[in-house]
């Protein structure tokens, strides 16, 4: 679902026009839709109604405890990848029995905060975690519930930055070893074998690879069970894409809610997801204001207010979102490269874009719901933005922009 739409010229969420809340909060600022949000929930827990399964919201993607508290209350599950995302979920008031962890790095404090929230599963993705999630349990006196994540050895087909289940990638337990691995977990005392699970990568728009994986998933999976070890689910991690630009389509939530659905029938397994971008991505949008349009060498420049800080994608990735007026006010347009104030040539937000703007307009990065503010730096002592949750007609200020002084509030001088 798109969170937005162009009233008389005008953009608006819901029900609230995104220029008023440019004026009220300021800009840079994140602007997020909670009825976009929940309708993409839906769409995979309804796709799903006729399946056993648990759709756990990928923390990562967009960690706002508004966000959290959303799809806690719709009795989301959540996928983390650290302490801090653990505590971030409680903190929402989502359940610990509903918290999957994955990760290749868990310490052991975090391993000991997730066994005493009680949280539904781990997911392993080495040997040595393994013997660490073992010996942490033991001092515990629990047993810990695991899941290994296996590397199918697909090809996600999307940004070699974020395509996570080919052959040497640092994710996940290689699918030659897997078995060995299973055997190890069933012989450690304090481990409790519950499923297995994959994640092959992220902005998947082509159903093939993900249905390439959940075959080689479930083919593992039967293996395993013929080992004699008790598989009670199956994983298949997140990574649906979402359309970034007009020419994209989205991968659909249902269609491939409705082949897993179709394929585990009468398998006895349940099903767990972890869509993260899907659920938030096109939710959010991060507003910001033209300060510059400034003439080199025959190429245009809109310098705006938001940069690399806020949001790193096209940088990081040349990831493309679509940047539109807050309101078209019957200007000019001119092809401009979109770029922040930071002092990097890196720092652009969008090339070749045709815009009609003028100094002081504001403008809309469309897109930017997921892996927006949770990758926002304070690069060039830049506060992070605030962030807004629109609820109908009401935008609740979720997070207040930081201020200069916070940026450096523990640190000190020499004596
Ligand atoms: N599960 C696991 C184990 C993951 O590693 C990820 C994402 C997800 C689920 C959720 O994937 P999603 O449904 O959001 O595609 N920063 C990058 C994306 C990195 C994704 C990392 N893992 C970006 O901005 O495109």
């Amino acid at each position: 679902m798109s969170a937005i739409r162009r009233v008389d010229g005008e953009l608006w969420m819901e029900g609230v026009r995104l220029a008023e809340v440019a004026k009220r909060f300021g800009t840079p600022c994140y602007v997020y839709s909670r009825a976009a949000i929940e309708t993409e929930w839906h769409a995979f827990d309804r796709a799903l109604a006729g399946t056993d399964h648990l759709v756990c919201y990928a923390v990562k993607a967009n960690s706002n405890l508004a966000v959290l508290g959303i799809l806690a209350r719709l009795g989301s599950g959540f996928d983390i990848v650290s302490g801090g995302e653990l505590a971030r979920v409680l903190a929402a008031g989502g359940r610990a029995d509903r918290v999957i962890f994955s990760g290749v790095g868990k310490s052991e404090e975090e391993i000991r905060a997730a066994l005493a929230a009680g949280i539904r599963c781990f997911n392993v993705e080495s040997e040595p975690e393994l013997e660490r999630l073992n010996s942490v349990a033991g001092s515990l006196g629990r047993a810990a519930p695991v899941s290994l994540r296996v590397n199918p050895d697909v090809d996600a087909r999307t940004h070699p930055y974020i395509s996570t289940g080919l052959k040497g990638n640092k994710f996940g337990i290689a699918h030659d070893r897997a078995l060995a691995a299973y055997d190890l977990a069933a012989s450690l005392p304090h481990l409790e074998v519950t499923g297995i699970d994959c994640h092959i990568g992220s902005q998947i728009l082509d159903m093939a690879p993900l249905e390439e994986a959940l075959e080689r998933v479930l083919e593992l999976a039967a293996a395993v069970v013929a080992r004699g070890i008790p598989i009670r689910h199956v994983d298949l991690g997140g990574g649906l894409g979402i359309r970034y630009r007009e020419e994209e389509t989205a991968l659909d939530i249902g269609r491939w809610c409705a082949t897993v659905a179709r394929r585990l029938a009468g398998s006895g397994f349940s099903l767990v997801l972890e869509p993260g971008r899907a659920v938030v991505g096109n939710a959010g949008v991060l507003l910001s204001r033209v300060e510059y349009l400034k003439l080199d060498k025959g190429k245009r420049f809109a310098i705006v207010d938001a940069s690399m800080s806020e949001l790193i994608r096209p940088a990081l990735y040349e990831a493309w979102h679509e940047i539109v007026p807050l309101a078209e006010l019957g200007r000019a347009a001119a092809t401009y490269d979109v770029v922040g104030p930071v002092c990097e040539s890196s720092d652009v937000l969008g090339t070749d874009r045709s815009l009609a703007i003028a100094p002081g307009d504001g403008v809309a990065i469309l897109s930017a719901g997921a892996y927006g503010m949770v990758m926002s730096s304070n690069y060039n002592s830049r506060p992070r933005p605030c962030e807004v949750m629109v609820d109908g007609a009401r935008a609740v200020e979720v997070r207040p922009r930081e201020s200069v002084a916070s940026l450096y509030a523990g640190e000190s001088t020499l004596d």
